[in-house]
């Protein structure tokens, strides 16, 4: 049997996978998980497929989560909210909101589901997914418990967490936690979002002008098929930035806590002149240089060749090294860009 990807992933890649299982109970997850393990059958847990690249057919089992649920608690200081790992992320973010519990606004329209969010540590005009995150529930495979980390053990960073590194392959994570503070404070110092006045903005304001900018900014995979960004802005040390800022004046980074700085990978790959540069159509985004699309018929192929190509320019020129932020796919499972 052969069932196609292309409605699975937002990159609208066009491969098939042998068999895709839905899930809309954490049982139901559970269950068919435990089992494609111990049969050591190659499966791919998929959230929304915002974060995924397929290169090949995928020659095992696609367990699509559908899980629903979302509940709210609360204690005098704070609300916890606890959400079904097949949740969209976008609609938690409307539904805090309505229901008057603020804190995920910076992070509106961000692709994909909840269950995913903490996977790659998701984030966004200023605040990272960490932030609020209180337990994640994760189905462990090769015990077949399930397992409760807090915060702390989730080990999250700029887009990492514990589930890309030691848990990679090894975790499925059913449900999450999240803890807003009711005493809600704005986080407005991101580029577009400083002219809030902090003493009068409401989360609404900032839910309204992130949907703004995202939409002016980033292209819709509805109609071009795309991932977000395509690398992670990459970390340099303050002796390398300082190098390359005396050579390139221009520069955008932001310095990091520890010293380091996040070079603004989109601004690197705009100043090697690769907007619009295309392989087959595989091409990198007009107006945003960190994001490749689809234009058509591009194979994942074709987006890695593609990628290979911009981190090779990008290389040459800053002597910095790209690295891809979403999943690469081969036949049986994650693969480096080759
Ligand atoms: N820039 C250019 N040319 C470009 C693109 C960007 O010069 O073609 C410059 C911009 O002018 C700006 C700087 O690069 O000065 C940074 O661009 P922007 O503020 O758009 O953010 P980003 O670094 O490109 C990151 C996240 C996005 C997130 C935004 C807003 C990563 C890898 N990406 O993008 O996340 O929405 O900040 O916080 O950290 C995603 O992960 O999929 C994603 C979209």
């Amino acid at each position: 049997m052969s069932i196609s990807l292309a409605a699975f992933n937002t990159f609208a890649l066009q491969q098939n996978c042998t068999s895709l299982v839905e899930v809309t109970s954490k049982a139901e997850l559970i269950d068919i998980c435990n089992k494609l393990y111990k049969q050591q059958l190659p499966m791919l847990v998929l959230g929304g497929g915002s974060n995924l690249v397929f290169t090949e057919d995928y020659d095992g089992t696609v367990v699509k989560v559908s899980t629903k649920g979302i509940q709210f608690t609360a204690d005098d200081d704070y609300q916890y909210i606890t959400i079904q790992a097949g949740e969209n992320w976008h609609n938690l973010v409307e539904s805090c909101l309505q229901k008057q519990i603020d804190g995920l606004e910076n992070m509106a329209l961000i692709p994909g589901t909840v269950g995913a969010a903490p996977i790659q540590n998701i984030g966004a005009y200023g605040v990272e997914f960490n932030r609020f995150c209180y337990e994640i529930e994760f189905l462990q495979l090769d015990t077949g418990h399930l397992v409760r980390f807090n915060n702390q053990q989730c080990d999250f960073g700029y887009r990492e967490s514990i589930f890309k590194k030691q848990l990679n392959n090894l975790a499925v994570i059913t449900e999450v936690t999240l803890k807003l503070a009711k005493h809600w404070v704005p986080v407005i110092d991101y580029g577009p979002l400083q002219h809030f006045d902090p003493s009068t903005v409401t989360a609404k304001q900032i839910f309204d002008c992130v949907c703004h900018i995202r939409q002016s900014k980033l292209p819709d995979p509805k109609v071009l098929g795309n991932v977000g960004s395509f690398f992670k802005n990459p970390l340099v040390s303050t002796k390398a930035y300082n190098e390359l800022k005396l050579c390139f004046t221009d520069l955008v980074a932001y310095q990091q806590v520890d010293g380091q700085y996040k070079l603004a990978a989109g601004w690197l790959i705009d100043y090697v002149g690769l907007k619009g540069v295309n392989i087959g159509d595989a091409a990198v985004h007009q107006d945003q240089a960190l994001v490749l699309v689809n234009l058509g018929h591009a194979t994942g192929k074709q987006v890695c060749q593609l990628a290979k190509y911009v981190i090779q320019m990008v290389f040459d020129k800053f002597a910095v090294t790209l690295q891809p932020e979403p999943r690469i796919m081969g036949s049986v499972g994650e693969i480096e860009i080759k």
